[in-house]
């Protein structure tokens, strides 16, 4: 942090943020249109509300609530509610107590009842007193089934009513009475096929009897266990032994009554909604029985009818958002996903990222500006649709307390930024990650709703397994959001104080520990992919053979390389004796770039061997100096600036960068170094001003300097004039974007500068152009170039490498270069066909080693050695070839570079190929 020219952490994050925010407003209407999102859909929900609302009034408009058979569930009111005959709750016939092997008293009736319909209804009895407990069963049930028309509900009362249909949620109507299915009169004795009709307001049915059986235990000990055995759960595969009721009298004497009643209220908890017990009736069967006993059979304590509170019109709600709230709600909120995850593969795939950082960024800045900018964004998006929720008036988000729901889309929502980070990381095209995401988004919605919803509603499905699928993040949220919808069904809302009977604490519990647990695991795969290794180096077969390694024969091809054109490549050992003596005196600190044996093995991969990119490269380049590499295509030169620039790591050896190891500090040296790729990486719609404010912003350049450099950098490259500089890059043409490319890699002097190709495409003014600018700003930068035109590598380069096959094949400057490798001279001449062997001849009378390279149709082109002629010979020559023939043309000419290049690289590769 000491070296000035090093932004600061806080510098970086207000660069990338500067940008991120001039970013985001030109694309002000994608994120309005985001937000409006949640807006469009609520009104949807809303209107959806509003049309249902609608067609419910016209529903209970039609409904005449003025009629006799007012439906007891419907909202019409009811002033004067009916008075019922109270009931007894009896078990179907079929699955009445009958003798079993599990019952150890042997006194219940014989299956066969079963077959007949006729098995009684089961009351066990208990008590201390066993002959009170005797008279008091046979006081509990009548004779035959007796009504007086003219005073029915109290005759009625006479008999003992049961039903074997469950009770209704409330008693305007009593379900056991209806015209289906007959009541039945339970009696202490039947007479066959007893059956007598029954009439009730509108409803005609008939009454059954059913005979009712009291059995006496010895204690209550007893009765417990013959229930608990008797119970259907505990005896799932046999036909089920069901006991109606019982009672243990306790101390009843004949002064005080004292009961236990024991009732099932299994059918209570198993249908959906709650239901009444029927309990009341089997309290006055054991009080009349008891008066019956004390003051004999004429007194008696009559349970004439039951009466439920009268009620007023009720007005149908079906509040939608409640009902489609879990669905439509987890798609609402996902929908951030496949948005923030695109923008991240995208940063990915155009390797914005990767130029961000290698001008400096790092990643602690690049990724806290990523979240906080997402999670603004993604709070911003919830918020809003809270807020139009809320304002449009749906119970949904009304209900439930804010405070609930601000912790709870707090928590999804860096929830699901973490879950893109580290979706991020394994997708590399926009296009995959989109759709997966939007898989992802709508697969979520439906499964949630289809399966993890019914799970949830099944209260036989365990806890644990609910638990096991919220740990998958779209559950979680889904399950969340189906508990503020359940909340808002109910009246109250959700509040703190019942918030763990809802299973949202555990909810909260498992989101948070997931955020936290992502967030390292993202955080580890980006430094370990950044350090270049697979996330999943550790999974590698360990048995399978180590790939890694050049094969030795390589290895030993190399050395015989080397001794064998140790003699045409002194310049090459020489540079490799320079990079040891710096290393030996321990001054290689003071230079630019000095590499040292750098070597770039790819391992071979199914079945092919493995390929030496880079083999052992020794370089120094010293500040100042702009240094040309040169070379055909797939020679190496890519992974050689790939790796000077940590995009890949070198497979052994190491580079220096002023004084500071690659394989080391690579975060370090990329704070004085500019990099212009091969294609250029801009964002489409940031300025060139933009651009070089960014990129200058990360160089540590600030206020007014900011400002001057970036001008001087738009100057320099000519984009300064006719507002160039501020239309958006994706506006620009080729040579724009290039020039830009190349500004960006010099703003803020840095130390060094890889240029990949950067004149490509260029028409000549903008391509001489660009030379001027990079040559002005190589005085106190080293910059290394490559290029595959010879022109701008003679114009630019201080020196020059001709790199092929992994290797330099020469090293030096273009002159020397020229020199070296070219030493003739290239002579053509155009004659008619018939004098071309009389060229030949003149020719080799002057110079006899003159070398024949080209011939067609009367053209020919030689090859002179520079030492066997003087110029001047060879215009005597044409002088005196043209008095005997005509000569169309001819010309004289020195070597190029690009002989030199093709000569060099030629001899090289066949070289290579022979050994
Ligand atoms: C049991 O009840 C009967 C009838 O009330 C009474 O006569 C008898 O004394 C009681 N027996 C005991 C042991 O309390
Ligand atoms: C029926 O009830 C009415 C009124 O309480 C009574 O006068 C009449 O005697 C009863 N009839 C029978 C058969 O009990
Ligand atoms: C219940 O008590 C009576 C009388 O004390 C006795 O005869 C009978 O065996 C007992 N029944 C059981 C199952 O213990
Ligand atoms: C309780 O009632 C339910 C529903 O009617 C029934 O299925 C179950 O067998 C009953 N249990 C017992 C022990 O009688």
């Amino acid at each position: 942090m000491a070296d000035p020219s090093q932004a600061s952490f806080w510098a970086q994050a207000n660069a990338l943020l500067r940008k991120n925010l001039t970013y985001q407003r030109k694309h002000i209407w994608t994120n309005v249109r985001l937000v409006l999102v949640p807006l469009f859909l609520c009104l949807l929900l809303l209107a959806i509300q509003l049309l249902v609302d609608a067609m419910m009034k016209q529903v209970s408009d039609k409904s005449d609530c003025g009629s006799k058979d007012v439906m007891p569930g419907g909202d019409c009111p009811i002033p004067n509610p009916p008075l019922l005959p109270p009931m007894l709750q009896i078990p179907e016939s079929e699955s009445r107590a009958v003798k079993a092997g599990f019952f150890s008293y042997r006194d219940f009736p014989d299956k066969s009842c079963r077959r007949t319909g006729t098995c009684p209804v089961t009351i066990l009895v208990t008590g201390n007193n066993h002959s009170l407990g005797k008279a008091l069963s046979g006081n509990m049930f009548g004779g035959s089934f007796a009504v007086n028309t003219s005073d029915f509900l109290t005759s009625l009362a006479n008999n003992v009513l049961g039903s074997t249909l469950e009770a209704d949620q409330n008693n305007y109507k009593d379900p056991g009475i209806n015209s289906e299915i007959p009541i039945y009169n339970i009696q202490s004795q039947c007479s066959p096929n007893s059956t007598w009709p029954f009439s009730f307001g509108n409803i005609h049915t008939e009454v059954k009897c059913v005979q009712g059986l009291c059995l006496w235990r010895n204690s209550s000990a007893e009765v417990n266990d013959e229930l608990f055995r008797g119970n259907w759960r505990a005896n799932p595969e046999r036909m089920t032994n069901e006991i109606a009721a019982a009672y243990d009298l306790l101390s009843t004497d004949n002064n005080n009554l004292d009961a236990t009643i024991w009732y099932n209220s299994t059918y209570n908890d198993d249908s959906p909604s709650k239901v009444l017990v029927r309990v009341p009736r089997l309290i006055n069967l054991v009080s009349n029985a008891y008066l019956k006993f004390l003051k004999g059979p004429g007194t008696r304590i009559v349970f004439e009818f039951v009466k439920e509170v009268p009620k007023q019109q009720t007005k149908k709600n079906l509040d939608i958002a409640s009902m489609l709230g879990p669905l439509f709600f987890t798609w609402v909120v996902l929908l951030l996903f496949p948005v923030i995850l695109t923008s991240l593969v995208y940063e990915k795939q155009e390797r914005l990222r990767i130029i961000m950082k290698m001008h400096g960024l790092g990643d602690g800045p690049y990724w806290m500006i990523s979240y906080a900018y997402f999670l603004a964004l993604s709070m911003f998006y919830v918020t809003s649709l809270v807020i139009f929720g809320s304002a449009i008036g749906l119970h949904y988000f009304r209900l439930n307390d804010y405070s609930i729901q601000f912790v709870f889309y707090f928590i999804f929502i860096n929830l699901q930024i973490s879950l893109a980070f580290l979706a991020s990381s394994i997708f590399s095209k926009v296009k995959t990650a989109t759709v997966i995401a939007y898989i992802f988004v709508f697969g979520t919605g439906l499964l949630g709703s289809f399966l993890f919803e019914r799970l949830v509603e099944t209260p036989s499905f365990p806890e644990k397994g609910i638990l096991a699928l919220e740990l998958y993040p779209g559950f979680s949220l889904y399950r969340g959001l189906y508990e503020f919808a359940q909340s808002a069904s109910s009246v109250n809302g959700m509040k703190w104080e019942d918030l763990s009977d809802s299973g949202m604490y555990k909810l909260f519990c498992i989101m948070s520990v997931e955020w936290f647990v992502i967030l390292i695991v993202v955080y580890y795969i980006d430094r370990v992919s950044s350090s270049g290794k697979s996330p999943l180096f550790f999974f590698k077969n360990p048995f399978k053979k180590s790939s890694s390694l050049p094969s030795p024969p390589s290895v030993q091809r190399q050395n015989s390389d080397n001794v064998l054109i140790d003699m045409e490549k002194t310049d090459v050992t020489q540079e490799r004796e320079k990079v040891e003596q710096l290393k030996h005196e321990g001054r290689s600190t003071g230079h630019a770039i000095v590499c040292d044996n750098l070597k770039k093995v790819y391992p071979g991969r199914d079945g092919n061997p493995a390929k030496l990119a880079v083999k052992g490269l020794y370089l120094d380049v010293p500040s100042g100096e702009c240094f040309g590499m040169l070379g055909p295509n797939g020679a190496g030169k890519t992974s050689f600036i790939h790796m000077m620039t940590g995009l890949l790591k070198p497979t052994s050896g190491t580079a220096l960068v002023q004084g500071l190891d690659i394989c080391k500090d690579m975060n370090k040296v990329y704070t004085s170094m500019g990099v212009c790729p091969q294609h250029d990486l801009l964002w489409e719609t940031l300025t060139g001003r933009e651009h070089l404010l960014f990129y200058g912003r990360l160089k540590n350049i600030k206020g007014s300097a900011l400002t001057q450099a970036v001008e001087e950098s738009l100057k320099s490259v000519s984009l300064f004039d006719g507002g160039v500089a501020d239309k958006p890059a994706g506006k620009y043409s080729g040579g724009m974007k290039r020039r830009l490319s190349v500004a960006i890699s010099l703003i803020g002097n840095p130390k060094v500068v890889y240029m990949d190709e950067p004149s490509t495409g260029l028409d000549p003014a903008s391509r001489k152009n660009l030379w001027t600018v990079i040559q002005r700003a190589k005085q106190n930068t080293a910059i290394i170039l490559t290029t595959h035109s010879m022109e701008e590598a003679e114009f630019l380069c201080d020196r020059l490498g001709i790199f092929v096959d992994g290797g330099l094949q020469c090293i030096g400057n273009p002159k020397e270069l020229k020199g070296r490798y070219g030493g003739s001279y290239v002579f053509t001449m155009t004659t008619s066909i018939e004098y071309e062997e009389k060229v030949e001849r003149m020719l080799q009378r002057i110079s006899p080693n003159a070398k024949k390279v080209y011939h067609l149709a009367g053209t020919q082109k030689f090859e002179i050695p520079k030492e066997e002629v003087m110029i001047s010979d060879v215009f005597l020559m044409v002088e005196k070839a043209k008095t005997k023939f005509t000569v169309f043309a001819w010309g004289l000419a020195d070597t190029t570079l690009e002989d030199v290049f093709f000569k060099v690289a030629t001899t090289a590769q066949v070289f290579n190929s022979l050994s």
